[in-house]
């Protein structure tokens, strides 16, 4: 039997959220249901944080309300806090995710934070999630580097990845947030990780502003990660973190999982028409 591997596509979030013109609602949800025409499994369609920190995801809520479900697909949220949180609930956000970070210096960055303060909001939020059945994934970026501190010691991203692990997160999605990994920093960076948990935990979370992110997939793969964000026609990049570009397009992980022999899932004539879509909301 052909084994399975999955890309999660994190584009209208990851991948919008850094666009400067403002993207209408209906061009978003326009988006969301394309992809999911596609056959992905998981799509990450919003974030419930500041509106004054990242103004294109004001209107997540709306999104989530407006986009046409399937029943085999699970659409999920990024919640920074409990005023996140309820809005995704209250969107009816199939799952919600938690985003931590390996570095202190954007950490404070981006949710004006210490990691261990962080690390005690995200209790909460786990907690309410947990009251509700709702599943958590946690991001933990900057795993390899960060752009204010310099490179991530490994030992940092194990700790935290077990930390999540252990409030609840269902999967730790590891995320090279400025794109400066290499198959070599990730795969010292996995081997840590992997010495708290097992790899069907994982996720990869490479943006390729250095144009290796597909190098990592396969160094990911070498070590038994099997689930893989990406964004369809490489949108995106982090608005915290000066320099990162997009993540890896979802087309050319598709492309590659199915050229080392995975099944995904995913039309890829349906999302190479997608992709194409998605360019003419760049700005
Ligand atoms: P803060 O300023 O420290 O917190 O921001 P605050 O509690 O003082 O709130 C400030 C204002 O925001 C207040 O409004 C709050 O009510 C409001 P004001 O009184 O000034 O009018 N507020 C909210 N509004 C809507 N929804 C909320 C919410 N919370 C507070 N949930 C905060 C702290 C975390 C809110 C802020 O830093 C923030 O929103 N940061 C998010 C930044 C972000 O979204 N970054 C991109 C996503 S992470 C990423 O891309 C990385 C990832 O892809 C993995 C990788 O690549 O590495 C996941
Ligand atoms: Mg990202």
């Amino acid at each position: 039997m052909t084994e399975r591997a999955e890309v999660f596509e994190v584009g209208p979030r990851d991948g919008l959220q850094n666009e400067k013109a403002l993207i209408s609602t209906a061009q978003k949800v326009e988006l969301v249901d394309h992809l999911s025409d596609c056959g992905f499994r998981r799509i990450e369609v919003a974030s419930f944080v500041s509106p004054k920190w990242v103004p294109q995801m004001a209107d997540g809520g709306e999104v989530l309300v407006q986009i046409s479900r399937r029943d085999d697909c699970s659409y999920a949220a990024l919640t920074p806090n409990l005023r996140g949180f309820d809005g995704a609930v209250l969107a009816k956000a199939d799952e919600i995710a938690i985003f931590a970070s390996a570095s202190e210096g954007f950490s404070q960055a981006n949710i004006n934070c210490s990691i261990a303060e962080s690390v005690k909001r995200f209790e909460e939020v786990v907690a309410a999630a947990k009251a509700v059945n709702l599943p958590v994934r946690g991001y933990i970026s900057c795993v390899t580097d960060c752009p204010f501190d310099g490179p991530t010691p490994a030992p940092n991203v194990a700790s935290l990845a077990g930390r999540l692990r252990d409030l609840g997160c269902y999967e730790i999605s590891l995320g090279d947030t400025i794109g400066q990994a290499t198959p070599q920093s990730i795969t010292a960076m996995l081997n840590a990780v992997l010495s708290e948990m097992d790899a069907a935990h994982l996720a990869g979370h490479y943006h390729d502003t250095g144009g290796r992110a597909l190098d990592n997939i396969r160094a990911s793969l070498d070590l038994g990660v099997r689930v893989f964000d990406a964004s369809v026609g490489g949108l995106g990049g982090c608005p915290y973190a000066p320099g990162a570009s997009g993540n890896v397009a979802s087309e050319a992980v598709v492309e590659l999982l199915c050229g080392a022999g995975f099944e995904t899932g995913i039309d890829l004539d349906a999302l190479y028409r997608v992709a194409e879509f998605a360019k003419t909301l760049r700005s």
